[in-house]
């Protein structure tokens, strides 16, 4: 089993300023959960305490049942992908994906044979076999974004993490991540906690999103349930602002085909 919790989570910087208020929040074992809203509210905060890459000012955090508030970064389990994806440029993808598993000590390093396995059903998984040799400036966005999604999944991370790991790709592109992510997850089944501010990311990704605005969680439900029964008007609003804008966008489309249809 796989859970995290977050019990009464605070994040204060050195600056004084409060990031993250009170945080309560239980990830289910296999879950995936996207943590939503706007710019500023806490999110990456969030996600880097439970990573280990910024220090927790109060409360606890747990990763299978284990407290985790002092374990460093490295020995909590965990994948990372985040927007700024950074491959080692001079590596070939084969050596990208390959990294941590090769600089792993002890008991935890697996043999030269495991770990071409793993590349193998990595890359296979994430259409990669024609790419293993080649460098990364060889590969386009959304080939460099699944490389940086392998070498997360390679190490079969206990939790996932990924914190706005679309936003450079295109439209386009965004939508056929989006349904890669969704549909590896399905594979897997491994706990998955997606930070976002779009909307339509949270809606088609999550079994549930955990809604934060100011640092305070203001809704954790299904994308569904947030939508029908939003607990409060800022979650009312900011999930429907989204909705009118799509609307209106769809009415823009529509609108000339309507004239020739008149003509
Ligand atoms: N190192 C820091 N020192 C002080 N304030 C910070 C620091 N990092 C982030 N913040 C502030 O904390 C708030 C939450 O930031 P962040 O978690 O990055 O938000 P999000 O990922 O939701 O956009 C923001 O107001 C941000 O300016
Ligand atoms: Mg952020």
């Amino acid at each position: 089993m796989v859970s995290v919790e977050f019990t009464n989570v605070h994040k204060r910087y050195e600056d004084g300023f409060e990031a993250v208020k009170g945080l309560n929040l239980t990830v289910e074992d296999g879950e995936f959960l996207v943590l939503l809203g706007p710019s500023g509210c806490g999110k990456s905060t969030t996600l880097r305490m439970l990573a280990g890459l910024e220090e927790i000012t109060d409360g606890t955090v747990t990763i299978g049942g284990v407290t985790v508030n002092h374990l460093p970064a490295g020995a909590r389990g965990l994948g990372m992908v985040f927007q700024s994806y950074a491959l080692y440029p001079h590596m070939s993808v084969r050596d990208n994906l390959t990294f941590g598993l090769r600089m792993a000590k002890g008991e935890d390093r697996l043999s030269d044979q495991a770990i071409a396995e793993r590349v193998k059903e990595a890359a296979s998984m994430l259409e990669l076999e024609e790419h293993l040799d080649k460098k990364p400036k060889e590969l386009s966005g959304g080939q460099r974004q699944r490389v940086a999604l392998g070498r997360a999944l390679i190490r079969r991370p206990k939790v996932l993490l990924m914190d706005e790991p679309l936003s450079n790709l295109d439209a386009e592109l965004r939508h056929q991540m989006r349904n890669e992510i969704r549909r590896l997850h399905d594979e897997l089944g491994t706990t998955t906690i997606y930070v976002t501010h779009d909307q339509i990311e949270a809606m088609t990704l999550a079994d549930r999103v955990a809604i934060l605005d100011q640092g305070v969680l203001q809704q954790h439900a299904p994308p569904l349930e947030a939508y029908q029964q939003p607990a409060n008007d800022f979650v009312k609003s900011f999930l429907c602002r989204h909705l009118d804008d799509l609307v209106e966008t769809a009415n823009t489309l529509l609108r000339p085909s309507t004239k020739e249809e008149g003509a």
